[in-house]
């Protein structure tokens, strides 16, 4: 059944981790009388059981609440976004699923660059924003000064700002009769060629991928010839469903209606957040909503099985990880330290540390990581153009003409006090400060340009450490700049490592090649040999330790005897010796590979 369009309200939660979005999910199940008390179970949206009937994964992307209000029954669509900032645009296509946002903010932590950053992707995308205070229930809510926050942010009257309990339900009721009230119905006309924005979409091994979309115009049946416009796909919609709070099969889904469906796509790579459905044939839309973007890597690492042999093994779990993850990208590459390998493209830190986990939790693969790094553009004396994203490749300086380096906006949001210790850090990160708002006397907001190779090693661990974990950081990727970079390289037993170079600023070069052949003296073991470990620029070494042999003492076993057989004891250690080095077998562990990112300042 399709709702008539003035009825239907569309709707996120913007809320910074553990504000408590879940527990008032879960609340807002029960005043619509979707989930009654006694079958509630804390977090039912993201508890549902994995393998329900038939083995299918239905993921609670977007819930449909039909509420009885006092003027009558309306439809309820709760459209959940990632909270993370690797994730920006996929929140920014959920937002665009939506009329109205709840601004969810913990009265007793008051609220984060993430929340904030997640608030201005609302703004932009028109949604009505209803603030409302979670945990008055605790003793340590502050909701007056946190609304007063609030107000400072988005404008306002401090006590018109709802103040609810998620945990015992106190004011929920009223949360959802603003969203009735305050959000604008959806628009959009049924009779003009059907286009549904995708939102998210999920692989399911059973039965393919799961796309998740809103409808704009048209409408959507089981059985309708559909067509991805930006990937191209084209298939035959399987199911069409809606998540009520279990999956309902629907017999069609309207405009501003939300729903899941499936059409036999083989991975996520075909049905990408941000694409358009219509419909096949002529009935198909001319031109596709706006705001598509191809997702594009920001940071890069080379991941290593750590036996040869699980190469073929590394393959497929990274093709099947892929078919979840459109914007998890890979290519084969060899090193001449770690053997046959690939070069990842992430997203961000946070979008690396899932996949590497995966490997290692769903597919059982030991890796050898290398240490991020970003991708830059290098033009040649010749004019010529190449993208760089592992430093290994880095050409011969001597014909390069300039280097260009990824950068981002990063905006900090910081207690007062600890605005002198932000800012140092971020100069030392060669950040260029862009502006500084004091919200209100205690709270204050920085922007700063920062190169992204910057961030992406322990720019967050020493922005948490420098302000007691009070600051928060958000970043969106902003243009390229020139800068004055060089390759280091790291040589052990005087043979240059690939998987250690690294590109560096040039001021800081003798700072990290020092630093990093201490931490490297540190890693690696003691050997039958002296390893020597060497910075170096081109040809010019920067810093250099020696790992000391350890010593073994080949005459023990020689008591008495004549002094050939000792001789010749000695001769064959020093051959086991040569023999080492010249085969290179130095024996690195694996935190050596991302020992950079141990580095202090
Ligand atoms: P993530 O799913 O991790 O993003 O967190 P979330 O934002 O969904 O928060 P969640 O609902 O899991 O709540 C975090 C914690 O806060 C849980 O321990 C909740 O029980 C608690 N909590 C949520 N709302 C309230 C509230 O109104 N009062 C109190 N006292 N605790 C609450």
């Amino acid at each position: 059944m399709t709702y008539p369009i003035e009825r239907i309200r569309n709707f996120a939660i913007i809320a910074h981790v553990d504000h408590g979005k879940s527990t008032l999910a879960d609340r807002m199940l029960q005043v619509t009388e979707l989930v009654d008390a006694r079958s509630m179970r804390d977090q039912y949206l993201d508890k549902m059981d994995i393998e329900r009937e038939r083995g299918i994964t239905i993921k609670a992307q977007a819930v449909r609440m039909p509420y009885a209000h006092r003027e009558g029954e309306y439809l309820l669509n709760l459209i959940d976004t990632p909270g993370h900032v690797d994730f920006s645009y996929e929140v920014s296509r959920a937002m665009n699923a939506c009329e109205g946002a709840v601004l969810l903010v913990d009265a007793a932590q008051g609220m984060e660059a993430q929340t904030i950053a997640n608030l201005y992707l609302a703004i932009e995308a028109g949604l009505e924003v209803i603030p409302v205070l979670n945990k008055i229930d605790l003793p340590a809510a502050r909701p007056e000064a946190v609304a007063e926050e609030i107000c400072a942010l988005i404008g306002g009257e401090p006590e018109d700002i709802l103040k609810v309990s998620a945990k015992t339900g106190q004011g929920v009721p009223e949360v959802l009769d603003r969203i009735v009230e305050l959000v604008p119905p959806p628009a959009g006309d049924p009779e003009a060629p059907t286009r549904a924005l995708i939102f998210d979409s999920i692989f399911d091994s059973y039965r393919g991928t799961i796309v998740y979309a809103r409808v704009v115009d048209g409408r959507l049946r089981p059985k309708d010839p559909i067509k991805m416009m930006a990937t191209g796909f084209e298939g035959e919609i399987d199911e069409l469903g809606v998540t009520s709070p279990e999956a309902k099969p629907i017999d069609e889904l309207g405009p501003g209606e939300v729903g899941y469906l499936t059409a036999a796509i083989k991975g996520v790579g075909e049905a990408k957040v941000g694409d358009t459905i219509t419909l096949g044939g002529k009935a198909g839309a001319p031109s596709p909503l706006p705001g598509y973007r191809e997702p594009t890597p920001m940071v890069f690492s080379g991941l290593y099985p750590v036996d040869s042999a699980d190469f073929p093994d590394l393959r497929d779990a990274l093709d099947r990880l892929r078919l979840n993850d459109a914007s998890f990208t890979f290519e084969p590459e060899t090193s001449v330290a770690l053997g046959f390998g690939f070069r990842a493209g992430f997203l961000g830190l946070l979008h690396m540390e899932i996949i590497s986990e995966r490997l290692d939790r769903e597919f059982n693969i030991p890796l050898v990581t290398t240490a991020p790094n970003v991708a830059y553009r290098v033009v040649m004396q010749d004019g010529s153009e190449r993208r760089v994203s592992n430093p290994a490749d880095l050409p011969d300086p001597n014909q390069i003409e300039t280097i260009f380096e990824p950068t981002v906006d990063a905006m900090i949001y910081t207690p007062a006090d600890y605005v002198g210790p932000v800012m140092q850090l971020c100069e030392k990160r060669r950040g260029t400060m862009l502006k500084m708002d004091y919200l209100t006397e205690e709270r204050v907001e920085l922007r700063y340009n920062l190169p992204l190779a910057e961030i992406v090693f322990d720019f967050f661990d020493r922005l948490k450490s420098s302000t007691r974990g009070y600051a928060s950081l958000d970043y969106e990727a902003a243009d390229s700049q020139a800068a004055n970079l060089v390759k280091v390289d790291v040589l052990l037993n005087g043979e240059a490592v690939d998987a250690f170079s690294s590109i560096v600023h040039r001021d800081k070069a003798y700072e990290y090649g020092k630093a990093m052949v201490t931490k490297l003296k540190e890693l690696i073991p003691r050997q039958m040999f002296d390893v020597p470990i060497q910075a170096a620029i081109g040809a010019k070494i920067i810093s250099r330790e020696t790992v000391k042999a350890r010593r073994k003492d080949v005459l023990a076993k020689c008591y008495g005897g004549d002094v050939s057989r000792k001789r010749k004891l000695l001769e064959k250690q020093k051959e086991g010796k040569k023999k080492m080095k010249s085969v290179g077998t130095v024996e690195i562990p694996q935190e050596a590979f991302v020992a950079a990112l141990s580095i202090g300042d």
